[in-house]
């Protein structure tokens, strides 16, 4: 075991400290102070790689050769990595406990038959992890299993399998023996996946680093695991819900606006190429309190259905509810349409819905929640074949969003009929399809006369 020099860190500031603290004296926050392992000086410099030149180079001249990604046979996850995995690179999947990701990365194992992968857990067993395959339906001869937690013991066995494709699953539960605090901490997380990005650089081969998320919504482990790492892949969803979304929030090799949509069945997760079909309702009745908004996220348009359900308040506090929106927001728009448009909605209830239970941000969906709202307070349905898409700012107007082209052709591939959006975006339309008409607004209040005549 290698002799190794500790010293104390605080996570917050990076403050260090040859004995433990409680409270750090440069930024006074208590119980920051974590062991970690001294790098020896001159091991540093071993770190280089052989052949990797100091002179600068122009940079015409550098050599470019398109590295081979991987293909993950999976569309989604191919668009959220930016077509592929880079060899060599670390990835680190993310996410809330029971959101998906041991299955995600135990489908990609099963799935990829032309190289051998390798998933290693320290959470399940072999027979578990069997019992998931046999759960997802498949088999694979060239996916290995290996239930181990030890650092050293796991690089080891790397070097003599020699695969082609590592899943670890999950980072939190690996430890390195001469480091005494225990698995999961800071240190040992930074020291883990420092010694497994310098195996994946050195040999080439991908590592996926599976992640836990604390309650805060951020990745447990400090910061420097993100920046450690070439992308970090965020799964997230609502557990209640059947649909997830993998987003790439940080990407060395990759665009980070794509995004992957899966839908969690009882045979694992089944990817969803065309998200506007399964979020907008199809049965035949009309109700009231239904709107369909045009929204983009990431890069990727669909159309989303809104719900709303305005009731007269049957306490003196007029409830407000929202699942996918933000509710202060939800509190702004009906402020707002209280002030410029008239509607008393002060003795009223208010519950807010998004299907499936999909949080959406783009600031484009402030004009299809209005829509439903108004839609429910009256009690008469907006055509079936209308969606809208825009932005409320505080006056009442409303704001043009971007990518309005993109929304209008996936409206329109859908079959819908009209598209309600501002007037701000009329100047720079590109000509659009006969088939979708598309109206503009430029203040709430107008918004009744369009949607109801
Ligand atoms: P899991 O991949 O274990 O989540 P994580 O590794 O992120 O903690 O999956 C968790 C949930 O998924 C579990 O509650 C059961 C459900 N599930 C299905 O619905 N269908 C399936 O085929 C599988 C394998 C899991
Ligand atoms: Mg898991």
């Amino acid at each position: 075991m290698p002799k190794t020099k500790t010293r104390f860190v605080c996570q917050n500031c990076g403050a260090e400290s040859a004995k433990w603290l409680g409270r750090c004296p440069s930024c006074n926050e208590w119980n920051s102070f974590v062991e970690e392992v001294v790098v020896k000086e001159n091991s540093r410099h071993q770190e280089l790689p052989s052949g990797l030149s100091l002179k600068p180079v122009s940079i015409s001249r550098v050599e470019f050769s398109d590295q081979k990604r991987i293909d993950t046979l999976s569309s989604e996850l191919n668009r959220t990595l930016g077509g592929g995995i880079i060899p060599g690179s670390v990835i680190l999947l993310g996410g809330e406990p029971g959101i998906g990701k041991s299955t995600l990365a135990l489908q990609l194992a099963l799935r990829i038959k032309n190289i051998k992968t390798l998933y290693i857990s320290g959470e399940e067993s072999t027979e578990q992890i069997k019992l998931r395959a046999n759960r997802l339906g498949k088999n694979n001869e060239n996916c290995h299993i290996l239930c181990e937690t030890s650092l050293d013991r796991i690089i080891t066995s790397l070097e003599d399998f020699n695969p082609g494709l590592v899943i670890i699953d999950s980072i939190q539960t690996l430890f390195a023996e001469y480091i005494e605090s225990t698995p999961g901490s800071v240190s040992q997380i930074r020291e883990c996946t420092s010694r497994l990005l310098k195996y994946a650089k050195t040999t080439g081969i991908p590592i996926i680093l599976i992640g836990h998320i604390v309650k805060d919504g951020s990745l447990a482990g400090p910061k420097v695991l993100e920046h450690m790492v070439d992308t970090v892949l965020q799964f997230e969803g609502d557990r209640q819900y059947l649909y997830r979304i993998l987003r790439a929030t940080k990407n060395r090799f990759g665009s980070t606006s794509e995004l992957g949509i899966f839908e969690m069945l009882s045979e694992g997760l089944n990817e969803v190429l065309n998200p506007s079909e399964i979020l907008i309702s199809h049965s035949e009745e009309i109700l009231s309190g239904i709107s369909v908004a045009a929204t983009i996220n990431g890069i990727r348009p669909y159309l989303i259905e809104t719900q709303a359900l305005v009731s007269s308040a049957v306490y003196g506090m007029p409830q407000r509810s929202s699942t996918g929106f933000d509710l202060r927001r939800l509190n702004m728009l009906l402020a707002v349409l209280e002030k410029r448009a008239g509607f008393r909605l002060a003795s009223k209830d208010v519950f807010l819905n998004i299907a499936g239970g999909i949080k959406v941000d783009d600031p484009a969906i402030d004009l299809p929640i209005t829509a439903a709202i108004l839609s429910s307070n009256a009690d008469v349905a907006i055509p079936r074949k209308y969606c809208l898409a825009g932005e409320i700012s505080l006056s009442g107007e409303i704001r043009p969003v971007y990518r309005v082209d993109q929304r209008i052709a996936e409206a329109d591939k859908l079959g819908f009929t009209k598209i309600i959006i501002s007037k701000a975006n009329q100047k720079n339309l590109i000509k659009t399809s006969k088939n979708i008409k598309v109206d503009f607004i430029a203040k709430i209040e107008q918004l009744p006369k369009i949607l109801f005549g």
